[in-house]
């Protein structure tokens, strides 16, 4: 295709969940501040939610080449798009948003501001037919992941696993087998560790299908921006990089921007919004009057879902630890809904002298109060970025998907932490939650300290992260005075 001028202009297209989307803002930020057109292309769901809870429009307001457009994601306003049933998105952006996004870049309704065509496409990787509309086009693709290199990884090998007879699984007494077909995790990754995708019976499974191919596609993109370092990942990483030799790693993105943006003095320094929440930020008072890392933080992240049981297992675990606690329990983070009076006695009362709840936290504030001293996490990867550049140790009770494999890596390769999955059981909670605070509190600490400083060396002047961002800017330079020739 052939382009009107050699200013870069950047479409960013995320995930449409909540993960994603912040940490594309985060790359969309970076990007603007050096000076490159960008179109952010939200879908009109998840636009509107973000437009409601943040100050999303005044933080880009002051780009001139900035612009959100929003595509619709082809799905009925009323349908939930969470839980079992967000996969149903991939299907209808086969149907409705690939030809939509086609036309919108064919006639010129996805052009800057200034009216450039399109230089190159950022996509999630996951939904594939950016890839396939940009060859078509002749537009150069970037994909992202915003998931960890070793979670990407073990998706991109699922082909791999299904082929050595590794999968399927054969039922709970077989979830502790090692799985060996994952380049760089044969001594410690068992069928328990793999993407919760791969808990079928069933190898026809469309979800199982459908990642397996669409992590694979990210090879035919230009490149691959992966939300992550290399001293934490390196090994993985040069994994990865035998399949897709252009991997730029940036992350971790929260801290890169928020360094950037200390160096350039910009106006807005507080950190970008991350919500689809109201926040609460009375937790932080609370912290305030609480003694030096005498607290354990839980937050589930923005979709896990618990049973009634579940959240009776947390609560009794914490209350009966004895430590000091600081829980998100969302609106809905609890499947059925009973009323308030069904809380045992004893819980409300343990919570009244030691705990604290909120239903949405400043998460990145929280992790950095030097009241916290222990995160309890469902192991989502933003969760787990945010928990080692702050350099809190975590218990991991993974919920899905990446999860999985995350908490894997927190306990067994980085060790920053101890791994509960597939546990939920008041005795191993309270015992973990006093393992962390206390006894074992110095082993992880050396460790989680140690990788902090690393984390944050990464995105420092000189740091691999640093450099990369500089690498792939001038990538995108490159295309867009190619695309003019
Ligand atoms: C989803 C997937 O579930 C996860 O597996 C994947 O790695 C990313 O996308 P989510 O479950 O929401 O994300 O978890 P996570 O990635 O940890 O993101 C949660 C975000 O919400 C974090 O940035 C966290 O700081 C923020 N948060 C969470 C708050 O700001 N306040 C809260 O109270 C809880």
């Amino acid at each position: 295709m052939e382009q009107g001028s050699q200013v870069p202009h950047v479409i960013i297209f995320p995930l449409p969940a909540l993960g994603p989307v912040n940490s594309t803002l985060k790359l969309a930020e970076l990007l603007s501040l050096a000076g490159l057109n960008i179109t952010f292309l939200n879908t009109d769901f998840n636009h509107d939610r973000l437009v409601l809870h943040s100050n999303i429009l005044d933080r880009f307001a002051s780009f001139p080449g900035f612009q959100f457009k929003t595509i619709s994601d082809g799905l009925p306003a009323d349908h939930p798009r969470a839980g079992d049933r967000f996969m149903e998105l991939f299907d209808s952006f086969k149907l409705v948003t690939k030809p939509l996004f086609r036309e919108m870049l064919c006639s010129g309704q996805l052009n800057s501001i200034t009216g450039e065509s399109v230089t190159c496409i950022i996509a999630d990787g996951i939904l594939s037919f950016p890839i396939d509309v940009g060859h078509e086009l002749g537009i150069p693709v970037i994909s992202i992941r915003t998931i960890s290199a070793c979670s990407f990884w073990a998706f991109f090998s699922i082909q791999d696993i299904i082929e050595a007879g590794e999968l399927p699984s054969r039922g709970h007494e077989d979830m502790d087998r090692l799985i060996t077909s994952v380049p760089g995790m044969e001594t410690f990754l068992r069928l328990r560790d793999l993407p919760s995708i791969c808990r079928t019976n069933n190898l026809e499974d469309p979800n199982l299908q459908h990642n397996a191919y669409a992590n694979r596609q990210s090879v035919q993109a230009h490149g691959l921006i992966l939300n992550t370092f290399e001293n934490l990942e390196g090994p993985i990483l040069s994994h990865i990089r035998s399949q897709c030799p252009k991997v730029y790693t940036l992350g971790p993105l929260h801290t890169f921007l928020k360094f950037r943006l200390e160096s350039e003095n910009a106006l807005l320094q507080s950190p970008a919004p991350n919500s689809i929440y109201k926040v609460d930020k009375s937790c932080i008072e609370w912290l305030n009057a609480q003694p030096l890392k005498s607290v354990i933080y839980i937050s589930f992240g923005s979709i896990t879902v618990l049973t009634r049981d579940e959240l009776k297992e947390f609560w009794y675990g914490l209350v009966n630890s004895k430590k000091r606690f600081l829980w998100v329990i969302r609106p809905d983070l609890v499947a059925q809904k009973d009323d308030e009076g069904q809380i045992p006695m004893e819980l409300l009362e343990g919570t009244k002298d030691m705990g604290y709840i909120v239903g949405w936290a400043p998460q990145e504030e929280v992790l950095a109060h030097q009241a916290v001293g222990g995160f309890l996490t469902h192991s989502g990867w933003n969760s787990t970025l945010e928990s080692i550049v702050a350099g809190v140790p975590m218990i991991c009770w993974s919920y899905f998907y990446d999860q999985q494999v995350n908490s894997r890596f927190v306990s067994e390769v980085w060790k920053l932490g101890t791994d509960m999955k597939d546990v939920c059981d008041r005795v191993i909670i309270e015992k973990m939650v006093n393992d962390l605070m206390g006894e074992k509190r110095d082993v992880f600490m050396k460790s989680t300290v140690e990788m902090a400083r690393l984390a944050n060396e990464s995105v420092s002047e000189g740091g691999s992260s640093y450099c990369n961002l500089n690498r792939l800017i001038e990538d995108i330079r490159l295309m867009s005075v190619t695309a003019v020739k």
